[in-house]
Parts: structure tokens; sequence; C-alpha cells
């Protein structure tokens, strides 16, 4: 027996985390690669606070640097002024997609002045910083030193006009912009003169940093490629000159921050961005918000503190900025380092970099103004996810089946098809027991939730909703075995209806917590409907009670339409469609003789024997929802899953037009039972039923179906 309750023991287990994703630049709208990586950390943090941890999660807006400078000297503006009126802009796509970040702040605060001042002075107490002279280019009409992306020129190797300072497009020469060939300044035109100027840099090279990042990139901190990187950065040992140092300083003009003790010189904005998450945490305590959030500890006292977890989410192109300068500018002046860093790729058009220009990307905003739903492309992001920094692509059909046949065809109907009944035919109270023949399936959904969150833990969301989604058709397999709409004509029945009603509910809710941290939105309504505490893992064995009261339903989510990712995408209209089958005459393929085309030509007896034909019952049949050829089978063939339980199969078949679902319920026929399964819109085919026809377009299709005696599971050969 144990004297302490669970929630003490949830405290006494209870992580503390400093979750920060990367600060946009203040000079313009957030797009979806920056919703992406939103959406990654929410599901993480989201999953973090239902396991009863303490998660503390900033955000910021990057706002200083040349070219946000230029940006508002365009638009007419102070700099302050320009990067206010963007900041203002963010919580609509922040509370638009359910992003629960704690507090948002700026770089360009006196919060981050003072941090980045006092751990410029405590680097160079402790002999980290160097200063030393360096000939740029200085545009002499606009009055500063330029950067390199400022100036453009002839390619000093091909001699491609109207290059980049650094490098050229076209080909791919790599160069200092010193070794242009007439080079000029983009923002006057002018041709830029070499000047020389004292710079501060941060001693990178120095022994001791690369020995601490060597430690620290190897400590756990890095997803393995992102470690293999570092490491090749960092050199073999021995190798110690592999670490350049890197340049802090800016001259004036410049947005950014006062260098201490050097009038004119101001901190590159790279040095005082990722300071920016510090400076949003303190604000953030300041101002009592961690407080109310369950934090009682000052903000140096939380930041120095053993168990304190600082966590980063970031792309992969910032990736040396955040293993390389910032662990061990924190190191060097006295502060906590990143316990971990967690790298994603990027997120693409069918395979190609989401471009606005070229009116190729997938506007956050508008997509919120067509209506569409947030938990929709939160879970498809989710799909697509993994713990890897790979790339990966939104495809617009994808989109749509995964949401349509998921969310709405496997999820949220569990819902649906069981309120109405209990609604209509129970006075919205649940019956006083499960149905014995689902407790099976529940305990499956139960005993999955361990596996589901260490998933969700490692950042394998993609695992995660499949597994989920494995359950949900558990689920409806076990809805569609018990056929309520069946029991529900036999009023005798209707103590057995109900006891099936309910447990269909409770299997949703528990499918509905499991989904919460990507869902947010959706769970929020469940939780509604079905009176029920959605906020923490635990909840998993809060059964619904005996005789609970429900809420009517109301509906929870509906389906991708395409002409909503056509809106979304920019797409016209789709011009009429050319006449079809109603208003042109029908021609109908004349029959073919057996030696037709369709004929594969001859096959051996071993390959004939790679095919697993199998007798199967059909125990459900249903129309398919938005298909006019499809039926849903449910298939018995006597098989069992890894725990001995029955299992049944779903394959989808395009019997439609031939057969009534009701007339095949209880009839026997033949299944390909090897066949890989297959992803189909409306859910995954798991074999395929043998039929005849005289054409694939045909509408008179032939069933198979065994001589009276056999049995499901019987081989056929
Ligand atoms: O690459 C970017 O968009 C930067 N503004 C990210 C900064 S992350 C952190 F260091 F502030
Ligand atoms: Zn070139």
């Amino acid at each position: 027996m144990s004297f302490i309750s669970s929630d003490f023991r949830t405290l006494l287990m209870s992580r503390h985390l400093f979750v920060t994703t990367a600060l946009p630049y203040a000079n313009g709208p957030l797009h979806i690669g920056h919703m992406m990586e939103y959406i990654q950390a929410d599901i993480w943090v989201r999953f973090m606070r239902m396991q009863g941890h303490r998660v503390h999660w900033m955000g910021a807006d990057d706002a200083h640097g040349a070219p946000i400078m230029i940006a508002a000297e365009k638009a007419g503006q102070t700099p302050e002024a320009f990067v206010r009126a963007v900041a203002a802009t963010r919580s609509r796509y922040l509370q638009g997609f359910s992003i629960s970040i704690d507090h948002w702040h700026s770089t360009d605060s006196p919060e981050n002045t003072a941090l980045a001042q006092d751990i410029y002075r405590k680097l160079k107490a402790a002999g980290f910083i160097a200063a030393r002279t360096i000939e740029q280019f200085y545009d002499p009409v606009k009055g500063m030193f330029l950067p390199d992306r400022y100036i453009k020129g002839t390619c000093p190797k091909c001699g491609a006009e109207d290059q980049y300072g650094d490098s050229c497009e076209a080909c791919g020469a790599v160069y200092a912009p010193t070794e242009l060939v007439r080079p000029r300044s983009t923002l006057s035109g002018a041709a830029p003169e070499l000047r020389q100027s004292e710079h501060f840099f941060f001693r990178l090279s120095d022994p001791q940093c690369v020995a601490f990042l060597r430690e620290w990139t190897a400590s756990g901190a890095l997803q393995p490629e992102v470690l293999a990187k570092a490491q090749e950065w960092l050199g073999k040992e021995g190798e110690s000159d592999r670490l350049a140092d890197w340049d802090i300083s800016r001259d004036a003009p410049y947005f950014g921050i006062p260098i201490p003790d050097a009038p004119g010189k101001f901190f590159y904005v790279w040095l005082d961005a990722p300071i920016g998450y510090l400076a949003s945490l303190k604000a953030y305590f300041d101002g009592g918000k961690a407080r109310a959030n369950g934090e009682d500890r000052s903000f140096e006292a939380f930041l120095a503190a053993p168990d304190t977890e600082q966590i980063h989410f970031i792309g992969k192109d910032i990736v040396y900025f955040h293993v390389l300068f910032w662990p061990a500018m924190l190191r060097f002046s006295g502060y906590k380092v990143p316990n971990r860093v967690n790298v994603h790729g990027f997120i693409q058009l069918r395979g190609e970099k989401m471009s606005k220009s070229r009116g190729t990307g997938l506007d956050p905003l508008r997509y919120l103004e067509l209506g569409m739903h947030p938990d929709w492309l939160r879970y498809y992001i989710a799909a697509k996810l993994n713990a890897n920094v790979e790339d990966f692509d939104f495809i617009p059909e994808d989109f749509i089946a995964r949401v349509n046949a998921d969310l709405v065809g496997k999820f949220v109907n569990l819902a649906s098809r069981a309120a109405g009944f209990v609604a209509k035919r129970f006075e919205g109270r649940l019956a006083e027991r499960f149905d014995l023949a689902g407790e099976a399936m529940l305990g499956q959904i139960a005993a999955a939730a361990d596996e589901i969150a260490a998933l969700y833990e490692a950042r394998e969301f993609g695992k995660a909703v499949r597994r989920i989604m494995e359950l949900a058709d558990a689920a409806n397999q076990y809805v569609d075995q018990r056929a309520p709409w069946v029991l529900a004509k036999d009023p005798a029945r209707a103590r057995e209806l109900h006891e099936v009603v309910t447990t269909s509910l409770e299997a949703f809710r528990r499918l509905a917590l499991l989904l919460a941290p990507v869902m947010p939105t959706v769970t929020r309504e469940a939780g509604r409907l079905l009176d029920a505490q959605m906020d923490a893992w635990s909840r998993l064995t809060d059964a619904l009670p005996p005789g609970h009261a429900i809420a009517p339903y109301s509906h929870l989510l509906s389906r991708v339409e395409e002409r909503q990712i056509d809106a979304l995408f920019g797409i016209a209209a789709a011009p009429a469609a050319p006449p079809t089958a109603q208003s042109a005459p029908k021609t109908t393929a004349p029959a073919k003789a057996m030696s037709d085309d369709r004929s594969p030509g001859t096959i051996t007896i071993d390959d004939f024997a790679k095919v697993d034909l199998r007798i199967a019952r059909i125990v459900a049949a249903e129309r398919v929802e938005g298909s006019t050829k499809l039926l849903k089978l449910t298939l018995d063939l006597a098989e069992t899953n890894d725990e001995g339980k029955p299992r049944l199969r779903t394959v989808f078949s395009g019997i439609q037009s031939a057969y009534a679902p009701e007339a095949l319920v209880g009839q026997l026929t033949v299944v390909v039972a090897n066949l890989a399964p297959r992803k189909m819109k409306f859910g995954v085919s798991e074999g395929m039923v043998l039929a005849a026809s005289e054409t694939s377009e045909d509408n008179r299709i032939y069933l198979l179906s065994p001589d009276e005696g056999a049995l499901p599971g019987m081989k056929i050969s």
C-alpha cells in the first residue's frame, strides 16, 4: 500500500521545461515554415503538459539587423515603430493555430539589452573577446559599411554580371566581396570604398571553447545527424584551428544593441537574437506570468537550477548558430547551457520549396480566412513529422485524404454515430456498463497509451498518429461488427444497443485524449460533448461513469472540400465539366474474348502459389460516403491477432453498383489475403475480394462464392 497520492507522485517526477522556438525576423508576416515549427513544438509541449510537466514556452520577434533597418527606412518609419507593427500581427497566427506559447517578447527590449551586455562583459572578462581591425566595403553615399548582401558586381571567376558579394549564382563560386569586379552598393549604386574598422570577435577558436563544444555536442543534446555535422565542423581531436573566431560587432548606423564601452559599435543581430530567448523568459518572470504558471522561483534561480531543462526547436538552416556559438557563449559567460536542440527540416509543396512570389505558398492566414480548421493542418503536419532532420511534402490530395478518411471517417464518426442514439433513444444518458464484446477493444486502446506516449516524447508524431489510427480502425471494426443500426430495429435489444453505443463513446473519448496534443480544438469539443476532462494523460483510465449524462451532439469536424484547397493555392475554379455520361451517348465497349488484352499471359505454378486465396465471410457491408463505386466490407478469415483475439479485415471493393450492402452480410466469398495493404482515400484496404465482370467499367459484377460447406479461412488452391 502506498501513502503517496498519485498527484503528489506526479509532482515529484514533474520536469521543468524552458522551451523556445526560433525567433522570426520582424520584417514580414509569418509563413508556413514558421507555423510548421510552432505546430511541432506545440504538440510536444501540450503532450508534456498532459504528463504533468511544467512547461514555459517563450517566443519573441528577432528585431535587429541591417535588413530591418533598411526596410523601415523604405517604409518611412523608425525601426522601432516598424518592428512593433509587425509584432502586432503575430497573435492572429498563434491563436489561429492554437499555439500555446506562454509569452511573446522582442529582442528590441530592455531585458535583451541588459542580458546581451551582461553576457558580453562576462565573455570579455574571461578573455573570450578579441579586437581586430578589418577592411570592409563602405558606401560613401549612404555613409555605412555594407553587409555582403548589399554589394553586387561581376563574378571574378566566370564574368557573370550582377552577382552578390559572397557567391555567384551562375557558376557557384564563393568569394570575398573585395574580389568582385566593378563592385557597387545596391543601396545607392555608388562604388564602395574599402575602409578599415575595429571589430570585436568571439574567440570560438580558443582551445577551451573547442574542448567544451566537443563535450557538449556529444552530451545527448543533439540528433545523430546534427551531431555528425557538428563533429565535422569541429574537426578531429588535435585539429584545433577548425573553428574561426566570430565577428560579433557592426558599425553605426545599425539597428541593434550598443556594445558597452565602444561608442558607435553594435552587436551583430545573431549575437543578441538567441539571447532573446532569455530576455523573453525574464520578462515572463518579471511580469508575474511564471508565478501564474506555477513557478515561484526568480528568473535567475529558475534559469540556474540543475533541473531546469532548456530545449530549443529550430530549423536546419540555423544549426551552426545554435550548436556552436550559442552554447559556447552561454558556457563562458557562466550561464546554463542548452539541454537539447531539436532540429527539423523544411515543409515543401510537392517536392518544391514553397515560394510566395511564385504563388506556390500555403499562406497560414488565408488558410484560416477560408474557414479551414486549424486541427486539419495540425493533424496533417503531425502525420508527416518524425524526429529526424527531414524535409517533407505537403501534398494536397494526401491532405484531403488523411483528414477526411482518418479524422472524419474513423475518429469523429465514432462519436457522431453513437451520440445520436444516446440522445434519441436513451435521453442523453449512457448505459450502466460497457458491452462485453467491446472490452477487448477498449483494453487495446488503454494498453497502447504508454507506447504512444513514448512516441510523442521522442517527437515521432507520424508514428504516434498512425498507431492511434490503428486503434480507431479497431474501434470502427467493433462498431461494424455490433452494428448498432441493426440492434436499433429490435426493441428487445435496446439494452444491448445502449451498451454498444456507450462503448463506442468511451472508445472515442480515449482516442480523443490520445490525439489531444495534436488536435486541441476538437479535443476540447469532445470534452464538452462527453462532459469529460481532457486535460491529462492520466484521464485515460477515468472511464465514463455508469449512467453519465452527455451533451447533445453538435458537429465536431467537417470534411475538407477540394474547392477549399483550390482557393488556398489560388487555383481558379475548374471550368464547367465537359459533357459526361449523362448528356453524351454512352459507348459501351463490346465484350471481348478470353484472349483479350486483359490477360497477363502465361504464369508458372510457382507464380500462382504466391497468391494466398482464402474463403472469407462478409460480416458487415456498407456504402462508402463520398464514393459511388465502393462498398466497405468487413471480412472474417478466421484470423487472430498477436493477443490471440479474433481479427477482422476491412476491404474496399468496387461493387456498389451491383450489390446492396445488406444482401451481402453473412455470405462467403474469396479473398486475396496476402495483397499488400493499400491506403485509399477512405481507409486502408487489407485485401481484395474476387469478382467477375466483362469489362472494368461494367455494372454487371459477380462476386465469387464457394460451394456449400466451405468455411472462413480455408485456403484455395
Ligand atoms: O533565421 C531566422 O529567422 C532568425 N531570425 C532566427 C533567430 S533564432 C534565435 F536565435 F533567435
Ligand atoms: Zn561566376
